[in-house]
């Protein structure tokens, strides 16, 4: 049997995001009210990894951060602008990036680099103290998460950090769920860590966010914070 993955299509990925307004609140469907419920859970779980890394400070900003997936700039700018000196982003749709480009805070130069691509033709040419990834790796297909997650790895600062925030799959029989709408797929936990093994990276925290409304009936979310894995010098 093909894989879930297989199915995606980057055509008809970018097709979809296209025909969407360039607006925060199409970032989410239909519904944007967890934005604020998103961004204060994930401040919450940055807060509590930063004291999971030895020599790490808990306090004060990251240098420089990047916000893979972009869309407009909803979680640089309600979330990684407060945490970190400078935000590049990365986000295949031109009209979201347009957002960004013309936005207060590029002018302020908290947005630095701006990339108009896809994760999976993104090559890091700087090093990266937090990396943010959200809503976004189910455009990708496996090798292709796999190989981008080695990039992040090989881009990370010496304390450097990658946090990988999605959906995860319902489905009662443990399967990646492909969705035709976006060509996206929903992966299982248990799919997401194989990946992250596969790239060399460790888990250090793994947390559900909680408080979004349960008459949404939203898929769970998951934050992963990932660590380059000690090599073993025998
Ligand atoms: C649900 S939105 C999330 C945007 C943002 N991360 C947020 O949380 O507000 C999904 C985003 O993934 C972008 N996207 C689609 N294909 C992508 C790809 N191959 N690489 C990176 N981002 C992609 C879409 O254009 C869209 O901006």
């Amino acid at each position: 049997m093909a894989s879930t993955d297989s199915q995606i299509d980057h055509a008809a990925s970018l097709k979809y995001w296209n025909s969407v307004p360039a607006t925060p609140g199409s970032m989410l469907g239909e519904f944007p009210s967890v934005s604020r419920i998103d961004l204060q859970g994930s401040k919450n779980f940055l807060a509590k990894v930063r004291r999971l890394i030895p020599g790490v400070s808990s306090e004060g900003k990251f240098k420089q951060g990047v916000d893979g997936g972009a869309g407009v700039g909803r979680v640089t700018e309600g979330f990684l602008s407060h945490v970190c000196e400078v935000v590049d982003a990365v986000e295949p749709i031109a009209k979201f990036t347009q957002v960004m480009q013309d936005s207060q805070l590029k002018k302020d130069g908290v947005i630095g680099t701006i990339y108009t691509r896809g994760l999976e033709s993104w090559v890091p040419d700087k090093k990266y103290d937090l990396i943010w990834v959200q809503w976004c790796v189910g455009h990708l297909t496996d090798s292709q998460l796999v190989d981008y997650t080695v990039r992040c790895r090989n881009a990370l600062t010496h304390d450097g950090l990658m946090v990988v925030k999605e959906n995860l799959s319902t489905q009662t029989s443990g399967q990646d769920m492909y969705d035709p709408e976006d060509s996206s797929v929903t992966r299982t936990d248990a799919k997401f860590r194989k990946i992250f093994d596969a790239a060399g990276m460790e888990v250090i925290k793994a947390e559900l966010q909680k408080g979004f409304p349960k008459n949404f009936n939203l898929m769970p979310v998951q934050s992963y914070a990932l660590r380059p894995k000690a090599t073993s010098t025998e």
